[in-house]
């Protein structure tokens, strides 16, 4: 099978084409064809090597100190199940999927297998697809969508909670907005200016420009401020909270459980819950969306079409 590989960390560039063995699904794995992954930041980040230096020694250790162990990246997808092990229960043959290949990687490329009853960051997650959602989109929901689901959960929102969420307009923030509605609170998403009709239409029920404005000095406190793009100083996000309100960012710890796509799958059907898609590539077009990426300034997701560029149009 094709897929896209790299053998050392560095640039987009290091991106490339190669022919690999088609994998064999285990008794208890289905073998999925992909239509379409994402270009994800945590594929950019191991790619480029720039992880955060917390996390660098472990990371390294854990993805190859001197060159990368999993040579294909890709930490979501969706497609159709074309293989099936002999246990497998919950799917079967031609079934549409969406799923977290998660810390394993593995899906850019025309064939990856996922043990069916997984569920972990490192693992991944797998379910039937969202009826109602494209292959590009559905793609897009694992990786943000679970982590959002994972931080969020764990804080008991109630309702009419006042929430703010500082970098709306990423992959864990369109999310996160669109949950924190889900759970009753009232949110302030704080975004850029080319952002902010983006993020009131998840739902937000204000927005603020960051660019324009600091909300940590303008006396409105929250009880509860979530850091979803990682970029706000502690103490900037502590200054606008409420007596006993909580600061958590996208890099707290996540607690994903097993049924949390299903979850989303069933806010997604009725219509809760969607992918913001800022721009789809054609698998050909690899380097370009890192490139894009590598930027920072991404809305929601870029989705990634394993097919050619002039190919069959349904799988986006
Ligand atoms: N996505 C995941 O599944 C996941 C999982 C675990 C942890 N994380 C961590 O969460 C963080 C965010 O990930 P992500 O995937 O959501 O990122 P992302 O989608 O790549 O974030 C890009 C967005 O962040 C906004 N942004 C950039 N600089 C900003 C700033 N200074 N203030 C406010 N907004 C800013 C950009 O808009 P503007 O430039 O227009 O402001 C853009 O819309 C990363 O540190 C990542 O490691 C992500």
């Amino acid at each position: 099978m094709k897929a896209i590989v790299y053998e050392k960390y560095g640039p987009p560039e290091v991106l490339h084409f190669e022919d690999v063995p088609k994998p064999v699904p285990k008794d208890n794995e289905v073998r999925i064809k992909i239509h379409a992954t994402t270009c994800h930041i945590g594929d950019t980040r191991v790619r480029s090597s720039t992880i955060p230096l917390a996390y660098w020694l472990p990371m390294r250790l854990y993805l190859g100190l001197l060159k990368p162990k999993r040579s294909i990246l890709g930490m979501e997808c969706s497609g159709t199940i074309e293989a099936v092990g002999k246990d497998v229960k919950r799917f079967k043959k031609g079934d549409e999927v969406f799923a977290l290949t998660g810390f394993n990687f593995g899906s850019y490329c025309e064939y990856r297998c996922l043990a069916e009853d997984v569920s972990s960051e490192k693992e991944g997650m797998i379910e039937l697809k969202p009826s109602n959602m494209s292959f590009g989109e559905a793609a897009a929901v694992p990786g943000g969508g679970l982590t959002a689901l994972g931080i969020l959960r764990k804080e008991n929102i109630k309702k009419r909670d006042k929430v703010l969420v500082y970098g709306a307009s990423g992959s864990v923030g369109t999310y996160a907005v669109q949950l924190l509605k889900y759970y009753g609170a009232e949110v302030t998403g704080v975004c850029s200016t080319k952002n902010l009709k983006m993020v009131k239409s998840l739902g937000a029920d204000k927005v603020i420009d960051y660019t324009q404005e600091d909300f940590s000095t303008s006396g409105e406190t929250y009880d509860f401020v979530f850091d979803a793009v990682h970029k706000l100083p502690r103490s900037q996000g502590k200054r606008a909270l409420k007596k006993d309100g909580i600061f958590r960012t996208s890099h707290s710890s996540a607690d994903i459980q097993p049924g949390d796509l299903k979850f989303l799958k069933k806010l997604i059907e009725a219509g809760k819950f969607k992918a913001y898609i800022d721009r789809t590539y054609s698998w050909e077009d690899i380097v370009e969306a890192h490139r894009y990426v590598d930027k920072g300034h991404k809305k929601g997701h870029v989705a990634i079409t394993i097919i050619k560029k002039d190919g069959n149009k349904d799988a986006q």
